[in-house]
């Protein structure tokens, strides 16, 4: 079908699913174990209801916002998916392409199948790109020198302008994606360019395995101040799942934390950001008297978030924005970087037509007063 016929976010992923290789099928849409927590993420946002206000001036509505300092025209940025050459030739750059469009941010991943350097060479001047760090090993030579690789590439992000580092934090194992793991992955694939090397690539059960063995189980808390000796970017964890460690990160002294299941990927039975960012605006504001959204320390959801509603649910609820991965992905993989400039247009379309049926000329209108979230816990 042509991109007029596309409609909602939800089309590219039917659409996708017909015209993409069924490797690269497997390896986006795939999750862990039943995918419960993965089906889970989307329903979550079912569970909240709008309070909207009437007799409000909404001619005009903005639903631009800023991000760690930063203007973005939505409170959406793309989130870090690892292998896009999957999916299409030109991977990656498709996003940095669409996003300069749109004036989004991009989060460039640790394993991405382009180059860094590709990808930041795609960017416009002024566009803003964050980094999503996955801590590796370096097998083989390298046993000593672990450190030193991510050093090497957190120091050259900031060096080429990234504004911020997203460590993801809820992967020291890949989960159970069997789906995925049913695909044979073959050694001679292009798609894999990963800067650390590839001994060690166990390539008989899927894409997720073969990149695998590189993950750094050590990464503790004690960690962060490394970091910030390191970088002088904004530190983000991804992939935090309770009060406790929102607190804990909070701290730490870390710029945000992303409230997020990996998108279903990793533990099955995780609960959904949205469900999680509840628990800790509550807990935060409780424990170190924090409102939210709060400039000093930012709170981002992803999984499951499809349309213009969810995300002004986690606005409504305190997000500052929320990252969205697989519509992106699949946008790119049906129509290139034309598809993910389509899936950012229906969102500005979405923005508009629901913020002024809510009643709220701009974001700071979207307050927890507009939703009815008391009946979003799972339990
Ligand atoms: C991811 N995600 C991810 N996260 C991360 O920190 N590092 C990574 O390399 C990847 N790779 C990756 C690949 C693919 C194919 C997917 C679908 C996801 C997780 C991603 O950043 C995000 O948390 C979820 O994708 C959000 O959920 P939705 O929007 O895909 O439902």
């Amino acid at each position: 079908p042509s991109l007029e016929e596309i409609l909602n976010l939800h089309d590219f992923e039917s659409i996708a699913k017909q015209v993409m290789p069924e490797k690269a099928w497997a390896y986006y849409s795939s999750a862990s174990d039943d995918e419960i927590t993965h089906r889970e993420n989307h329903a979550a946002f079912h569970r909240i209801w709008f309070r909207p206000r009437v007799l409000r001036d909404v001619t005009r509505v903005d639903w631009s916002t800023s991000v760690l300092g930063h203007k973005t025209s939505m409170p959406v940025y793309i989130t870090a998916t690892a292998l896009g050459k999957l999916g299409h030739p030109e991977g990656e750059v498709n996003l940095t392409r669409a996003a300069a469009k749109h004036g989004v941010i991009q989060m460039i991943p640790t394993l991405a199948s382009c180059s860094f350097d590709e990808i930041v060479d795609a960017a416009q001047p002024g566009q803003v790109q964050f980094f999503q760090l996955r801590v590796l090993h370096q097998v083989s030579v390298y046993v000593n020198k672990d450190r030193e690789v991510t050093k090497k590439l957190v120091q050259h992000a900031e060096q080429r302008g990234v504004k911020g580092l997203f460590i993801t934090v809820d992967a020291p194992q890949l989960g159970r994606r069997e789906k995925d793991m049913r695909m044979k992955f073959e050694a001679e694939d292009p798609s894999v360019v990963t800067k650390s090397g590839s001994e060690g690539v166990n390539r008989s059960q899927g894409a997720a395995r073969a990149i695998s063995g590189f993950i750094d189980t050590s990464l503790k808390w004690d960690d962060l101040n490394w970091f910030k000796s390191i970088t002088k970017m904004p530190l983000i964890l991804k992939g935090v799942q309770c009060w406790e460690d929102a607190l804990m990160a909070y701290d730490a002294g870390v710029a945000g934390i992303v409230l997020s299941n990996h998108g279903g990927r990793q533990l099955d039975f995780a609960r959904s950001g949205i469900e999680i960012l509840v628990e800790v605006v509550a807990h935060l504001k409780e424990k170190r008297g924090l409102s939210f959204p709060n400039e000093k320390f930012q709170l981002f959801v992803d999984g499951g978030i499809r349309r213009a509603t969810d995300v002004l649910k986690a606005i409504a609820l305190g997000a500052t924005a929320v990252g969205i991965g697989r519509p992106f992905i699949y946008a790119f993989s049906a129509y290139g970087s034309d598809g993910v400039d389509k899936a950012l247009q229906i969102l500005h379309e979405e923005f508009e037509m629901n913020m002024r049926l809510l009643g709220a000329p701009s974001l700071k209108d979207v307050v927890p007063a507009m939703v009815d979230a008391s009946n979003l816990q799972s339990h």
